[in-house]
């Protein structure tokens, strides 16, 4: 007998606008499999940057595409090296080349189609989900908030490791990558035509979590 389809939940929006914290949440709520599919595109950066290689140089990220491995993704010590800012910025460079999305593109619709572990779903972020990799996912959530609050959360996260970062470098940051990201050619970050929009500028976590779980019960 053909298994079930499994149940996709499609999160997608910018930087810092909440969505992986969502996206985690659902993905616990409801004992679906979970992917951080940014942490994808800033490991093949990381791989770049540590080869010394120019992250827009699109063989270099195919390159860095083609071997990316998996496993290593989940270890603490990967997790805070590819979650700094550098990796951030470069990840989106790495981001707007289509061989490196296509080669991409597959792993993440493997896990989508099924999930580890057996589970009956999966929850993806990132900024195509809705639009690209899972565009017949059966929930679209687009997560937004405004530049300036986005700013203050990353500012947040990140100065404690750099006490020198300033919120106008952070601000000036997530501009530059809304708008390579919003503005490339290949899979831009875009609300699917059939996503629910959710903005978490005035939301608390927790308002922000019923919000995006009404949407999905409802
Ligand atoms: O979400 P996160 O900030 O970790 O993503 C890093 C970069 O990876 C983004 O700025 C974007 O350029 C790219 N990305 C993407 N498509 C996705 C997920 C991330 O282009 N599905």
């Amino acid at each position: 007998m053909k298994p079930d389809t499994p149940i996709i939940i499609a999160v997608d929006g910018p930087a810092a606008s909440g969505k992986g914290t969502l996206a985690r949440r659902l993905a616990e709520r409801f004992d679906y499999a979970y992917l951080d599919t940014g942490l994808l595109y800033r490991a093949v950066a990381y791989d770049v940057l540590r080869r010394h290689e120019d992250p827009a140089n699109a063989a270099a990220g195919l390159r860095a595409a083609k071997a990316l491995n998996l496993a290593m993704l989940g270890a603490p010590e990967t997790l805070a090296a590819l979650r700094t800012g550098e990796v951030g910025t470069a990840a989106s460079l790495v981001a707007a080349q289509p061989d490196t999305r296509r080669a991409i593109l597959q792993i993440q619709r493997d896990i989508a189609n099924a999930p580890p572990e057996g589970k009956a779903g999966a929850v993806l972020d990132g900024r195509d989900i809705g639009t690209v990799v899972c565009p017949e996912a059966r929930h679209k959530i687009f997560v937004t908030a405004r530049v300036e609050i986005r700013a203050a959360r990353r500012w947040q996260e990140l100065h404690a490791q750099d006490p020198k970062l300033t919120l106008q470098a952070v601000l000036a940051d997530l501009q530059a990558r809304d708008h390579r990201d919003s503005a490339r050619t290949t899979a831009p970050m875009r609300a699917a035509q059939d996503a629910h929009l959710l903005d978490t500028s005035d939301l608390s976590i927790e308002e922000a979590f019923a919000a995006a779980l009404a949407l999905v019960l409802h």
